[in-house]
């Protein structure tokens, strides 16, 4: 009718076409979807943001042998587009199904599975019967849908809501980078800095030990602990710790050493080895994976961080010692927006 027609224009706002507003929408529709999300736990509740729904599950999803992305269309580019960074953050080997291919070759699924099922609508007839499929051959299986309550939101053990809006145009569009987006968002699962923070909560002092790119990293973070967690901190450019600082290091004095994938990393692992000797408190920043590789007998603790370009590592690198700075101070009962004797602007000299 007119009255459809006239609906339908309106709810195109300037735009001629679904599609062409959906692609327009993306800046939008991708920062709802990093924003809080809709999360939900086994029983369809919202309940907390940023994947929260999968927190119960997560365990499984490191431990599983084998991540299976399933999906159609659209859906299955997105996650093949998310797939290296998953592979390679997780350390998991990850693979690709179509949902109709993998149930007319009814592929091999097991109980040690994860099964992760993309799908925009959350109804797709083939993706909903491989969800069937892999769940009753025990695998665990997550949901990326864009659709609250569509069956494959509640057939799933537990998921994500993409968040995306409502997509019209049939040819999809801005679910696609909301999808590759979440599947990121799922591989950088944050290493808890509340829990680090916990055990360091009472010291007196920290060192922070970076170079290169992520000397000023070291410096950011000790000025981040000592200005709100009122915590003694030095970042120092581990150049000079063979001139000086090594005289502090012991059994007791926590020390976080940089020491993600750069030019740097040879001689960070040299002062790793070096504080080792001295049997020092080591909190090692290492890319992803690197753990194991990085400190093999286990003495050391670790912050794990994806690994980006390395001009752009200090971006990555800072937000959990961020977290950690935050964390302390809320531990430590202190003031986190306004430090003791500390102003957002200093207009005296
Ligand atoms: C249909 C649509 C595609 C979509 C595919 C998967 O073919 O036309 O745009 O990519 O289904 O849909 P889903 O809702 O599962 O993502």
């Amino acid at each position: 009718s007119t009255l459809e027609m006239e609906v339908e224009q309106i709810r195109k706002g300037n735009f001629e076409h679904f599609m062409e507003k959906e692609i327009h929408e993306q800046p939008d529709s991708l920062t709802m979807t990093m924003r809080g999300q809709l999360i939900r736990g086994g029983e369809q509740k919202a309940k907390g943001i940023l994947l929260g729904g999968l927190k119960d599950h997560l365990k499984t999803m490191r431990r599983s042998r084998r991540i299976l992305f399933i999906g159609c269309g659209t859906s299955y580019h997105a996650a093949l587009a998310a797939r290296p960074v998953v592979e390679e953050l997780s350390g998991i080997p990850v693979t690709m199904e179509i949902a109709s291919d993998l149930l007319d070759r009814q592929g091999p699924i097991y109980r040690e599975d994860t099964a992760i099922f993309v799908s925009q609508s959350g109804e797709t007839a083939d993706t909903l019967q491989a969800l069937e499929y892999a769940k009753s051959n025990g695998a665990l299986c997550v949901g990326i849908t864009n659709t609250v309550g569509s069956a494959i939101a509640r057939g799933t053990h537990c998921g994500i809501h993409l968040n995306a809006g409502c997509e019209i145009g049939v040819a999809s569009t801005k679910a696609y980078t909301s999808q590759i987006a979440v599947i990121v968002m799922l591989a950088l699962l944050d290493k808890d800095m509340k829990e680090l923070a916990a055990l360091l909560m009472d010291e007196q002092s920290l060192l922070v030990f970076g170079r290169g790119y992520n000397y000023a990293t070291a410096l950011e973070c000790a000025l981040k602990v000592k200005e709100v967690s009122l915590m003694h901190a030095e970042g120092i450019v581990a150049g000079e710790m063979k001139h000086g600082p090594l005289a502090l290091v012991d059994e007791t004095l926590p020390i976080i050493v940089i020491a993600t994938r750069d030019a740097s990393l040879n001689k960070q692992q040299s002062v790793i080895q070096q504080l080792k000797a001295r049997k020092g408190r080591l909190i090692v920043m290492c890319t992803e994976g690197d753990a194991e590789f990085m400190c093999p007998d286990g003495t050391c603790r670790f912050i794990e961080v994806p690994k980006v370009q390395d001009c752009l590592q200090p971006i990555i690198n800072i937000v959990p010692l961020q977290l950690l700075a935050y964390h302390l101070t809320v531990f430590r009962g202190f003031n986190v927006d306004q430090p003791r004797n500390l102003a957002k602007c200093v207009t005296t000299q």
